[in-house]
């Protein structure tokens, strides 16, 4: 009977106990169900661990493929957690409180393919933020936020295709010279669609992405007549420099002269030196 109620010995096999010790847990009716459910403890205990190798504030769930989603939506976080799990594929934190991403932000997870950063506070991203995911990341959504520029130098070579709409895109000089220089899928440059834009007499339509008149528009021009000026300015300082210190030479040297004349002028008796040296060669 109560071998029934322990169905299998093996539940009950314990490698590290002594045969004797298994065999009177074995058959005894309140040992083995005691053991039963510590084994069943063990292994919940097992399965929890590893929940919490999720981040805190986060839920996890497996891909059929071995990777796991992380969603932090909608969690008020300030920022983007520190212990996301190193096989996270896809991070949503997305509807968050979100104002920068500091660099290397996501540099452990290198198997990331899909985040979502939409719904946010982002006002800028600091120099590498996406350090780390360039081989892997393919969709970033930065829709929803507050960025007015794009630096390459933050988007460090990412070739994703992005979502970049809904932000308060500010078109400038910096934004036309960066958007060449992204390598984000050309796509994603649709998404941006000024806001404000200087100098503020060049008239871009409201609606229009950036990217089609763009090439119509030379937003740097009034920079490059700035640098221009400054250019001519710092030049002619120079210039007023060299001329300066040329007349000071000249006039200095000019004194220098007259008063070596004046000098000579009051030695006389050196203009007779020449007539002793005649008089000594005479004598030789
Ligand atoms: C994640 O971290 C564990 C433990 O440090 C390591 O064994 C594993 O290779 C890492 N996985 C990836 C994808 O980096
Ligand atoms: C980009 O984001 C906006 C707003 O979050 C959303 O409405 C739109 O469907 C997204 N576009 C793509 C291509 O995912």
């Amino acid at each position: 009977m109560v071998q029934g109620l322990c169905p299998s010995r093996r539940v009950c096999l314990y490698p590290t106990m002594p045969l004797l010790a298994e065999w009177l847990l074995c058959h005894s009716l309140v040992a083995c169900l005691l053991l039963h459910s510590l084994a069943l403890g063990a292994t919940t205990a097992g399965l929890h661990g590893a929940n919490t190798g999720c981040s805190e504030s986060c839920y996890c769930s497996e891909m059929a493929d071995g990777g796991r989603v992380v969603r932090c939506s909608n969690r008020h976080l300030a920022e983007v957690p520190h212990d996301l799990p190193n096989d996270t594929r896809r991070l949503y934190l997305d509807g968050n409180l979100l104002t920068t991403i500091p660099a290397d932000a996501f540099a452990g997870l290198p198997l990331l393919n899909e985040l979502d950063l939409s719904h946010n506070e982002l006002t800028q991203m600091e120099p590498g933020a996406f350090r780390g995911l360039v081989p892997s990341l393919r969709s970033l959504d930065l829709s929803s936020n507050r960025l007015t520029t794009l630096e390459p130098e933050v988007l460090g070579g990412l070739r994703a295709q992005a979502n970049l709409t809904h932000n308060p895109w500010h078109c400038d000089c910096r934004l036309q010279v960066a958007m060449p220089r992204l390598d984000l899928e050309p796509v994603s440059l649709a998404g941006v669609v000024c806001h404000t834009s200087e100098p503020k007499d060049v008239g871009i339509d409201t609606g229009v992405p950036f990217i089609m008149v763009a090439a119509d528009l030379d937003l740097c021009a009034g920079l490059k007549r700035t640098t221009d000026v400054a250019m001519l300015v710092t030049m002619f300082g120079w210039f007023a420099m060299v001329i300066s210190y040329l007349v000071y030479y000249v006039r200095h040297n000019q004194e220098d002269a007259r008063r070596h004349l004046e000098y000579l002028k009051s030695l006389p008796s050196k203009l007779d030196r020449p007539e002793e040296s005649s008089k000594l060669r005479t004598v030789v």
